[in-house]
Parts: structure tokens; sequence; C-alpha cells
């Protein structure tokens, strides 16, 4: 059943950046980008490590892993760039008067 989670405001996330949130047990990485916000998985399908710590790259809507440099589409999960061959989840997210909003399974 998903659970819709509120994580925070929208204003509280600066456009280009990301944050790690957990919601009901998925860790997943805020991305802001302009007015739009993307949920995405936050562990790189490479290694353990935290994709909101990367780079964010508007112009592609995709987020650098900071440790090998794989890219991640923030609108499929899928690794745009090796090493990383697998995909990340993707999650619903919305904004709901100011709100940030995002759905897990
Ligand atoms: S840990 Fe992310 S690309 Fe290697």
């Amino acid at each position: 059943m998903p659970t819709a989670v509120t994580v925070g405001r929208l204003d509280d996330l600066v456009p280009g950046t990301a944050r790690k949130v957990e919601v009901d047990g998925h860790l997943v990485a805020l991305v802001r980008i302009e007015d739009d916000v993307y949920a995405i998985g936050d562990t790189c399908s490479h290694a353990n490590v935290s994709l909101s710590e990367g780079e964010v790259l508007p112009q592609d809507r995709e987020i650098e892993c900071w440790k090998h440099g794989s890219t991640f589409s923030l609108l499929t999960g899928e690794p745009q760039t090796l090493p990383a061959t697998q995909p990340v989840p993707v999650y619903e997210a919305r904004v709901e008067d100011g709100q940030i909003v995002v759905v897990v399974p």
C-alpha cells in the first residue's frame, strides 16, 4: 500500500541541491530543480554511497555520484554513465501547500 509522507517545506530545499531524507524506511534523495522536486533512491547502485552528497545537474535532470561519477536520471533512476549499471528507485514527489510530499510503496 503506497504511503504519502510529508518530508519538509519546499522553501527549505535550495534549488539545484539535494538532501537525504528517510521516508517510511526508504533512504531518499530529494532534489530540487527550480520549483520541481524529484525523489530518487539515495544509495548509489554501484556502492554504498549517498547520492544526495553528489552534484545536481539541472540541465540534464540528473544527479552525479561523487564517488566514481556515474550520473542517474532523476526521472527514471537509470544510470547514464558507468561504472553503475543498475537503476536506483524513483518515487513520486509533489508539492502541496508548500510542503514536499513523497509517495513510497
Ligand atoms: S559508488 Fe556511485 S558510481 Fe561508484
